[in-house]
């Protein structure tokens, strides 16, 4: 049976290829619903986002808009990396798909009240909505499976020197996920660096059909900060989060107890693990340390052209 699964996104480039590379796999992964919060860029510009990407592959998912802001302090967007529209390379057809009424956390209360199995969540942006609602209704946490999230880092930042993107723009969000309890597997810089792809392969997907070329294309700009910050290759953050769930196997880990700074002045939105032989707590995170990342790119290339082979007729016809 498929696992069920909410993607809590802010498309972006990398969101954007996780989206698909879950798309590609519905024997194993089951979409129930696709969440969206201010991250990237503003709501309106990546709820956009994520619903010509659904559009273009005709997946007619539900589309929940979530937080714009997060839960302190104002919004500081990814825009110098995934530029004015958040997701900027392709010129994609308008959306035919709009979102639903509901917003993503009452959306994803009745997803999960509504499921007979647990569902597992894979946040691939700031934590702001998964926050709200393990905070408004902890009770949901008995039905959550686990959290696949792409955030943190144990060695470094992206952002600070000490803070990755996602949990830096929400860091009281991220403690409040972090320590609730739910079983966490976290795709940290640490991994997620180490899963890049390479100028030759992006290539190579914008020789293939529609879908992989619309990859490359968005790689194609991707690409260019990652280069003005001495990257060779574009790490491929969010996909590892959903890679994880298709493929474990892949990947090395660590269990630890993981917590995220708040205060500190060089470290607010810092993932800090407790690698003692003692730890004052259990391990609550599998951190992801490394991947097989010829594999990964094997695995990745066969979901796009699975998708290129499959895709449904698209916009207005
Ligand atoms: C994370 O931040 C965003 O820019 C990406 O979409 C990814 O989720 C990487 O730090
Ligand atoms: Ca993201």
């Amino acid at each position: 049976m498929a696992t069920p699964i909410i993607i809590d996104c802010d498309p972006g480039h990398d969101d954007a290829i996780a989206i698909l590379l879950a798309l590609a796999h519905p024997e194993q992964l089951e979409i129930r619903g696709i969440t969206t919060v201010g991250g990237n860029q503003i709501l309106d510009k990546i709820t956009d986002n994520a619903l010509k990407v659904l559009s273009f592959v005709n997946a007619d998912i539900p589309v929940a808009k979530g937080a714009a802001a997060p839960l302190l302090g104002k919004l500081v967007t990814g825009e110098v990396a995934h530029g004015e529209s958040g997701m900027d390379g392709p010129l994609l057809p308008p959306s035919k798909f709009k979102p639903v009424e509901q917003g993503a956390v009452e959306f994803m209360l009745e997803l999960i009240r509504a499921s007979e199995e647990k569902i597992t969540l894979v946040p691939t942006a700031p934590l702001t909505n998964i926050a709200l609602l393990l905070t408004a209704y902890p009770e949901v946490k008995d039905k959550i499976e686990k959290i696949s999230l792409m955030g943190g880092g144990l060695a470094y930042g992206n952002v600070t020197t000490t803070a990755e993107f996602n949990i830096y723009v929400d860091p009281e969000a991220a403690r409040i996920v972090f320590e609730s309890g739910i079983p966490i597997v976290m795709s940290g810089l640490d991994v997620t660096d180490k899963a890049a792809i390479f100028e030759e392969e992006i290539l190579e997907l914008k020789q293939r059909g529609p879908v992989s070329v619309m990859v490359g294309e968005l790689l194609d700009f991707y690409s260019i900060y990652g280069k003005k910050m001495g990257y060779v290759g574009s790490a491929l953050h969010d996909p590892c989060a959903i890679m994880w769930l298709l493929h474990p196997e892949l990947f090395e880990s660590e269990q630890l107890y993981v917590t995220v700074e708040t205060e500190g002045k060089l470290t607010r939105g810092m993932t800090v693990a407790d690698r003692r032989k003692k730890p004052d707590h259990p391990a609550n995170t599998e951190v992801l340390l490394g991947v097989d990342r010829e594999a990964f790119m094997k695995l990745l290339f066969d979901a796009l052209e699975r998708l290129d082979r499959e895709q449904l007729p698209v916009q207005g016809d």
